[in-house]
């Protein structure tokens, strides 16, 4: 990516408080680049999700949050990291309803939507790393 990273931190998500504190941090973050209420919501929502799934399903893990440059135009970037079971089948687990957790199974299919930018990449054995990418409209 072409984007400049500035002042990345690193949250540890290792239980409930974690996401607590990791959903205040986002909510600074999103303020301090100017977004409006619904996209630090649509923001936090997906950072939520992650971090849960990073909890339950990768056994804890961190999440790194930056901003982020593109040229004059402010985001944020959260990255979630765990080196837990990983994803086996990565498109059926990006789609709406599936779950092996009995969830809901909207997670990671919300955080794409409402996210500008989504990555995974899981691997069984080696863990997952989810990115999302939120840029402030013109
Ligand atoms: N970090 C992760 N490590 C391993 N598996 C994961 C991870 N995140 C998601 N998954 C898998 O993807 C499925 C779908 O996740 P999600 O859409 O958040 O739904 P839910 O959390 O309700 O199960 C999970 O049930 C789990 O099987
Ligand atoms: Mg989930």
């Amino acid at each position: 990516m072409s984007n400049i990273d500035v002042d990345a931190v690193v949250l540890p998500v290792r239980s409930d408080e974690d996401v607590v504190r990791l959903r205040q941090s986002v909510r600074e973050q999103m303020i301090a680049a100017g977004f409006s209420l619904i996209d630090q919501t649509k923001m936090i929502t997906a950072a939520s999700e992650l971090a849960r799934n990073t909890l339950r399903y990768g056994g804890g893990g961190e999440a790194h949050m930056e901003k982020l440059l593109n040229g004059a135009r402010k985001g944020v970037g959260l990255t979630f990291i765990d080196h837990g079971p990983g994803i086996p089948d990565i498109p059926r687990a990006l789609t709406d309803g599936y779950t092996t957790g009995g969830g809901m199974g909207l997670g990671l299919s919300g955080a794409k939507r409402l996210a500008d930018e989504f990555e995974l990449e899981s691997a069984p054995g080696q863990g997952t790393t989810v990115r999302i990418c939120k840029w402030k409209p013109y």
